[in-house]
């Protein structure tokens, strides 16, 4: 019973002690979440996994590309451990590193490898952190960097002072929304097509464009609409609307804010009492918070329960496995990113973590 495995973790966790470290997400279910010593957004746990040298193991519970990061951020010493290696996300599994090739070299083919009067290189690719460790070693290793939800503007700007354009994968939604806020036009945000030659450009739209976008989307934020948004403005007079910035650009313009899943905890919990949200990001994060604030109302736009079904693998069943084996000695579940991809990948991890607003 949930009980019952409750009572196992706590154990496992109090004869561990400092040497492991349980690291959670925002999207984990409630079971799951109160055995993290610290949960946050994939940035804040990008850090987290550098802040605790000491323990031996982390235990990741979150989504593989998650764990690979905090492998290549911890000490060479500390293992990660995701307690069910079956927890992926379909976003990262829509650009792999053979089709982001054939466009990087069709790309240099269009735009040559030299830089322009500036120094700026004719592409700079950038990463968002839902990507293989492969794709971010692609990206180290030709000047590129990682993203996050929360700090993808920034990125882009760093990007755009050392390249005279970007190639952004894998999420089109976050890297649209967030290029249009800096005032990107429409037309120069082409969409790569790996099916199609130039992938379905023609050669003067690619001169023109400043961000290549990626096909990649999420599964779970494009489910939200306008019509949601309309129907939560016109059933709660007042509401406020906030959304992730992983939904489609209408649905973000429709908005009244978007951001990481951060970003969205701390509007909550900076606003009045008394506050309505309607919240644009997956259900049980949604649903912990209408639980911890009273005071508001809030819910989620979509009336249909959209969770990450993979974040949700993370079963507190897994968790109780990984913990007692570790108090066994034994480590199940290691997610170790090899070295030749490791070395580059923290290289554009690093760049991420020192890009300052
Ligand atoms: P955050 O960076 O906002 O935590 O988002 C991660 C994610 O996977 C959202 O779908
Ligand atoms: Fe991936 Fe979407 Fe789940 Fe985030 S919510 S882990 S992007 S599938």
């Amino acid at each position: 019973s949930q009980d019952e495995l409750h009572e196992r973790i706590e154990a496992a966790k109090a004869t561990l002690g400092d040497r492991v470290v349980v690291l959670g997400h925002f999207y984990q279910r409630d079971e799951v979440v109160r055995h993290a010593d610290f949960v946050g957004d994939s940035f804040q746990l990008a850090n987290a996994a550098k802040a605790k040298p000491e323990a031996e193991a982390i235990v990741f519970c979150g989504v593989h590309f998650m764990a690979e990061t905090a492998d290549m951020l911890s000490t060479p010493e500390q293992d990660v451990i995701l307690p069910n290696l079956a927890a992926g996300c379909s976003m990262a599994d829509m650009a792999d590193l053979d089709s982001v090739m054939e466009c990087w070299e069709q790309l240099e083919e269009v735009y040559g490898t030299e830089p322009d009067a500036d120094g700026r290189v004719p592409v700079i690719p950038v990463t968002y952190m839902n990507s293989s460790a492969a794709l971010k070693g692609f990206c180290g290793e030709r000047g590129g960097i990682v993203c996050t939800s929360s700090n993808a503007e920034t990125v882009l700007e760093w990007a755009f002072e050392r390249g005279q354009r970007v190639l952004f994968f894998p999420d089109q939604h976050l890297g649209r929304n967030t290029a249009k806020a800096m005032g990107v036009p429409l037309e120069q945000m082409p969409m790569w097509n790996p099916r199609k030659p130039l992938g379905g450009s023609t050669e003067d739209e690619l001169q023109d464009a400043r961000v290549i976008l990626w096909h990649g989307f999420c599964s779970v934020h494009k489910r939200f609409t306008v019509d949601q948004i309309e129907t939560a403005r016109a059933e709660h007079p007042g509401v406020q609307v906030i959304v992730h910035p992983e939904c489609p650009m209408p649905v973000v313009d429709a908005a009244d804010g978007y951001g990481s899943t951060d970003f969205i905890v701390k509007a909550i919990q900076a606003a009045p009492a008394g506050s309505s949200f309607a919240i644009g990001t997956e259900i049980n994060l949604v649903q912990r918070l209408a639980a911890e604030h009273p005071e508001h109302e809030i819910f989620c736009l979509d009336p249909v329960v959209c969770p990450c079904s993979t974040m949700y693998r993370i079963h507190p069943g897994y968790l109780a496995w990984v913990l007692e084996e570790l108090v066994e000695g034994r480590t199940v579940n290691p997610i170790t990113v090899p070295d030749e991809v490791a070395g580059h990948a923290r290289v554009a991890l690093e760049r991420m973590l020192a890009a300052k607003p």
